[in-house]
């Protein structure tokens, strides 16, 4: 259950559930300030009650002749710049004066059952409004008659609270909105550490973790997409915080587009750290009575260290994030031509992968990039989402009949967002592309962003993927996104507008989104951005599962998966068993490696089958069976991270059935060692008092597994080795 209590006399409002507490408080002169975050408590008295004392050189304020109160040094929620507070601001506007001041005050307050859906954003949502309590703040800034409206809604079941920010300019000028950050914590002094999730194109999510110093840590996004080189994430721990303890605080924004994370320490030490929007390229402007809603902005607190910080992240996002027919439901074990064929490959190729998948038991045939236009590499054709029947004579509906011949189903690849210059789409539309008037056209990957934000590019994306969608027998689409933005502009927007566009551009995304996912609710959709350049709660609300990255090697994967379960669970990762030695780094590693480190994910493969050698075959087939028998529990049971990839030779993680009947722990070896060490794995999660059958041979019971543990032996022999525990529940009399 959660509540929110709202202290008239003291003007404290203290948000709690059985987890954690969040108060902010009503300051002198109507300054609305922060006082805690953290675990549940069962009062506040007014302990963070900041005090009154005067700090040399810092601002007080017009009203107040005193020098002990100060903005300058006070812990808000939404603070300001230009009036006191020389720290980052979460907001900053400019008045059609140019002025740039802003000075917020509390004005009132509603608490409202349920959540509020942003808009045309997509956030997280509730089946129940039980689940969740909301409560906005209403700030104002008098003069210039701008409304702050705050909202925090509390779960009932989870340390977390949702937050997000709707500007209204009432007054009768233009306002421009220059930042508005979807979250601000300030915090009292304390020696945190940092961690992000960057990386680049084929080593996404990587973890790192760094002292707060003095002045501001930024992490971001320009590219107008969410990107492989920073996560939209953020999180500070104490510098003794584990994997199993010590406190977190995480910040992670429902957002495709250009994000901002910041964390300042200054001059006292005090920690502000917010998320939203990137400040770069953005502006918006608000004519007299309009509002901006900022995306949302999920804060994570936990108490037992970073798996309790995944594990609720987990939860919420398989619970409150991920949406539609597939959120529970099991995902198909999938084939993918792309790194089988590239560009290359007919109907007699094609059908030849789908005998052999079908064979191994595979649910799902994708059919990837090059089945559309003059698609034959790739400078040309996207945009021509129309059949090449010259490449495919049969047609995707003769693939897609041909693959539910052998009892599969039908998936195929768009990439609707881009355009190539040798495209008819580009020779009958040279407009849509996003450019600005005079300068080049930058390239990547040979191809151009169409401009979303234009009502007639979305119109015809609509109509164009419709006239497949609704003709061929589809039952999953990957949505592809090859490259970032450059030379943002949009010539339907005035000059002092043009701020407006990257996240335009991210709301046309959205709506294109939202139409074939609720048009279409029986397709599996699974977003993908050259890998995961794109994987981020944003896209989460629309498609249940991301590829998470184009670099398929089991040894790279491991930090890849390791570091993207710090936010995501393994039911939102793609992983597919590539070929070896691997495309992307030519490392060779054996197919059991492969299927282990892939089967921690959403599972598949991407190679050809018809080049397999028969002990290879069986050997997929067993793969394939362990995976639909544990599929549940890899989609939905508790994860740990156990053992670090980034810190040593060994990574180990485990899956754990919510009822603890069942669990699977992997336990991987990057390189062989001549003298090893002998190793023992430890499980936790499990019921201590009940009795535990590992692997088929030993019997334990869960205070034994969590605690004493056993020893990995016989010792892994070779490089790039995995090996699986399978864990089951017994009857205690065969202990
Ligand atoms: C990038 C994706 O990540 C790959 O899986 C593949 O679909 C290619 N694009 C196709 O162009």
């Amino acid at each position: 259950m959660s509540e929110i209590i709202y202290d008239e006399d003291k003007q404290v409002f203290h948000l709690r559930n059985q987890y954690i507490s969040y108060v902010l408080c009503v300051e002198e002169l109507a300054i609305l300030a922060h006082a805690y975050f953290g675990e549940r408590i069962s009062n506040y008295s007014g302990g963070r009650k900041y005090p009154r004392f005067e700090r040399s050189f810092s601002t007080n304020f017009a009203e107040i002749t005193h020098r002990n109160y100060s903005r300058d040094t006070l812990l808000h929620e939404y603070p300001t710049i230009g009036n006191g507070d020389f720290r980052t601001p979460a907001i900053e506007v400019e008045h059609e004066n140019g002025a740039t001041v802003l000075d917020l005050r509390y004005d009132s307050y509603e608490i409202l059952a349920g959540k509020p859906a942003l808009g045309s954003l997509p956030s997280a949502y509730l089946t129940n409004e039980k689940q969740a309590q909301t409560l906005v703040i209403y700030l104002q800034d008098q003069f210039a008659q701008v409304q702050v409206a705050l909202y925090y809604t509390i779960f009932s079941e989870l340390p977390v609270i949702c937050r997000s920010v709707k500007i209204t300019n009432n007054s009768n000028q233009v306002l421009h909105l220059n930042r508005a950050m979807s979250a601000c914590l300030d915090l009292p002094y304390q020696d945190f550490e940092i961690i992000d999730l960057n990386g680049s194109w084929g080593a996404e999510r990587q973890i790192s973790r760094q002292a707060i110093s003095p002045g501001i840590k930024t992490f971001s996004s320009t590219r107008g997409t969410s990107s492989h080189q920073q996560n939209p994430f953020v999180a500070l721990v104490e510098k003794s915080t584990t994997e199993n303890q010590g406190q977190v605080y995480a910040m992670a924004l429902i957002y495709s587009g250009n994000h901002e994370e910041f964390v300042e320490q200054d001059q006292y030490g005090q920690i502000r750290v917010a998320c939203g929007i990137a400040s770069y390229g953005f502006s918006w402007s608000l004519a007299p009575k309009a509002c901006f809603q900022t995306p949302e902005a999920v804060m994570v607190y936990s108490k037992n260290g970073l798996n309790g910080m995944s594990q609720t992240f987990h939860r919420f996002i398989n619970q409150h994030i991920v949406r539609g027919n597939y959120q529970m439901k099991s995902r198909p074990v999938l084939i993918n031509n792309w790194e089988a064929t590239y560009f290359d490959f007919d109907d007699e190729k094609i059908k030849q992968i789908i005998d052999s998948a079908a064979d191994l038991g595979v649910e799902l045939f994708v059919l990837d990039d090059g089945w559309f236009g003059q698609r034959e590499n790739d400078r040309q054709a996207l945009g021509d989402w129309f059949e090449n029947k010259e490449k495919l004579k049969i047609g995707l509906s003769g693939i897609s009949d041909y693959a539910k011949s052998k009892n599969m189903q039908f998936g195929l690849w768009f990439e609707p967002e881009m355009i190539s210059e040798n495209s008819e789409l580009y020779r009958t539309h040279p407009e849509w592309v996003m450019a600005t008037p005079g300068y080049g056209k930058t390239f990547s990957r040979n191809q151009w962003v169409l401009n979303l934000s234009r009502k007639d590019v979305r119109e015809y994306l609509k109509h164009s993927l419709d006239q497949i969608l609704e003709n061929v027998a589809i039952d999953y689409v990957k949505w592809d996104m090859n490259r970032y933005l450059t030379e943002v502009f949009s010539i339907e927007l005035s000059a002092n507008r043009q701020g407006e566009v990257y996240h335009r551009y991210v709301l046309g995304l959205y709506e294109l989104m939202a139409y074939f996912t609720n048009k279409y609710p029986q397709i599996l959709f699974e977003g993908c951005s050259g890998g995961g350049g794109r994987f981020d709660l944003g896209i989460l609300c629309y498609m249940p599962q991301i590829w998470t990255s184009d670099n398929t090697d089991a040894v790279a994967r491991l930090k890849i998966q390791y570091g993207t379960s710090l936010v995501y669970p393994a039911s939102t990762m793609g992983a597919h068993v590539s070929a070896v030695p691997n495309h992307q780094t030519h490392r060779l590693t054996n197919l059991a490696m492969r299927g282990a480190v892939a089967s921690s994910g959403m599972f598949g493969y991407e190679l050809d089958p018809t080049k397999l050698t028969d002990e290879e075959k069986e050997m997929i087939q067993k793969q394939i069976s362990f995976y639909k028998n544990y599929q549940s529990l890899i989609q939905s049971g508790t994860f740990y991270r156990l053992r670090s990839p980034f810190e040593g030779n060994e990574t180990i993680w485990l899956f754990v059935s919510e009822d603890k009947s069942q669990a699977l722990l992997f336990y991987f070896q990057v390189l062989a060692q001549a003298a090893p060490k002998l190793d023992v794995v430890k499980i936790p999660g499990l019921n201590p008092k009940e009795v535990y059958l590992v692997n088929g041979q030993d019997t334990y019971t869960g205070d034994e597994l969590a605690n004493c543990g056993f020893y990995v032996f016989p010792f892994l022999k070779g490089d790039y080795q995995a090996r699986i525990f399978e864990i089951h529940q017994i009857p205690s009399k065969n202990l």
